[in-house]
């Protein structure tokens, strides 16, 4: 059984924390996660992806609605996210059930972006995961797309957040005889976290 952790204990700022201690340490993807989706067939999937926080510390990533990952959400919103920091032996794995980001987060998310890369995803966001062997240059439809077309989001452009998080589990393994595992899970109603530490 869990103990409700002091208010102090937050696991998203916790997480916020130990993911700019990674960049800090030379890891410039430290926001990096691998997502894990379990589709019709109930075989799992797994995928590295850049996670993103919103006020409220809400995990959330985006990506194109023609890749697998978008096809098992469709059929089960349940989730899993990993991040493994390899620099300080640490990860956090997170799990709960995606929704998807409503649009105004979206748009800003998108203009946010690197104005290179959006250019880039005009091109091959609405293709991912097509077979790239085909007469379609994406190096020559990037060099057609005119002045300031990544200024309008695409609807190639979509994403997912946590609408709930039922476990948030960090791991550390220090210099001493015994890593560190502490779990987060919520509450019978649903409205707190629990906190246990955990046999490594
Ligand atoms: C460093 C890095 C960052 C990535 N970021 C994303 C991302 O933010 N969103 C995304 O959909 N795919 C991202 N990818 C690609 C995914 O890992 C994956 O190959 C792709 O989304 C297709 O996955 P799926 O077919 O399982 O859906 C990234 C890959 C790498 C190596």
């Amino acid at each position: 059984m869990g103990i409700k952790p002091p208010d102090s204990m937050n696991p998203f700022i916790q997480l916020a924390q130990w993911i700019s201690e990674e960049r800090l340490a030379g890891i410039p993807f430290s926001h990096g996660a691998v997502l894990g989706t379990v589709g019709h067939d109930g075989i799992p999937r797994t995928r590295m992806l850049g996670v993103h926080f919103d006020e409220e510390s809400i995990p959330r990533f985006h990506t194109s609605p023609t890749s697998r990952k978008v096809t098992d959400i469709g059929i089960n919103q349940n989730a899993s996210i990993t991040f493994a920091f390899q620099r300080s032996l640490r990860s956090v794995s997170i799990e709960g059930v995606l929704e998807v980001i409503p649009h105004g987060q979206l748009v800003s998310d998108w203009l946010a972006l690197d104005q290179k890369f959006r250019r880039s995803y005009l091109v091959f966001g609405h293709r991912s995961g097509q077979p790239a062997d085909s007469d379609v240059s994406l190096e020559h439809l990037l060099k057609e797309l005119s002045p300031g077309s990544e200024n309008e989001m695409p609807p190639s452009f979509i994403g997912y957040r946590f609408s709930h998080v039922s476990r948030i589990a960090f791991y550390s393994v220090g210099s001493g005889n015994f890593a560190e595992h502490v779990v987060f899970s919520r509450d019978g109603g649903g409205e707190n976290w629990l906190y246990s530490r955990v046999v490594p």
